[in-house]
């Protein structure tokens, strides 16, 4: 598929590793969540590369030098419930975040995400809000999910994922041209089910041991 400008896809050994963990349908639940976790931590550290900084003096040991800070608040937002399982491993390195929630839950009949819990701190517009969902499947609840968000005023959103199948990816990616959106993996298709193939499965059931 030709890329679009705001798709970014981690592609280290590292995560590739991990990838090969979380897809491999003899992980246990145990190793699911702490690589989930752990591939979380490499998504934040990719997608904080758009966070904005500002200039400060501090004194090291030896003198005063200038050094750079974070300069927006952010505000996590894990996409109940496969999206929890990525909200430990990003705030290893954003301690300080605010969290928001979205529940949805994919219809199984139809694939069309219902809402079921909304969440937000108010004044969302003054955050840098970063979207955590594993599974970009049709795109239908990261599209609710940017929609809410942006009627609450968001404007600088990044979106995480572990897998991302193309039809969701160029659905969300055009229909938000604003919104950049990090995987570790773009797969082919969708099944008759709207299943990611080759995917992971559910992450949400794997994460939560509801098989
Ligand atoms: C999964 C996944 C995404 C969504 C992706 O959640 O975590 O939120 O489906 O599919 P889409 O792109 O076609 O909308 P699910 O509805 O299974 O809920 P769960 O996380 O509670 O298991």
């Amino acid at each position: 598929m030709s890329e679009a400008p705001n798709l970014h896809v981690l592609d280290s050994p590292l995560s590739r590793q991990k990838l090969a963990v979380l897809r491999n349908e003899e992980t246990g639940l145990p190793e699911f969540r702490r690589v989930m976790r752990e591939l979380a931590l490499l998504l934040v550290g990719e997608a904080a590369t758009g966070l904005p900084t500002r200039p400060a003096r501090i004194r090291t040991p030896l003198k005063e030098t200038e050094v750079e800070k974070i300069s927006a608040p952010v505000c996590l937002v894990p996409v109940l419930r496969a999206g929890l399982g990525m909200l430990d491993g990003a705030l290893a390195l954003l301690p300080t975040a605010t969290v928001g929630f979205v529940g949805l839950q994919r219809d199984e009949e139809t694939a069309e995400p219902v809402e079921y819990y909304v969440n937000l701190p108010r004044d969302l517009e003054e955050y840098f809000v970063i979207v955590l969902d594993p599974m970009l499947a049709t795109g239908g609840s990261l599209s609710a999910t940017l929609t809410k968000l942006k009627e609450h005023g968001a404007t600088g959103i990044s979106c995480l994922h572990v897998v991302a199948a193309v039809p969701g990816v160029k659905s969300v990616t055009s229909e938000h041209p604003d919104v950049q959106f990090y995987t570790a993996a773009v797969d082919p298709a969708l099944d008759e089910n709207s299943f990611i193939v080759p995917g992971l499965g559910d992450a949400g059931d794997r994460l939560y041991g509801t098989l």
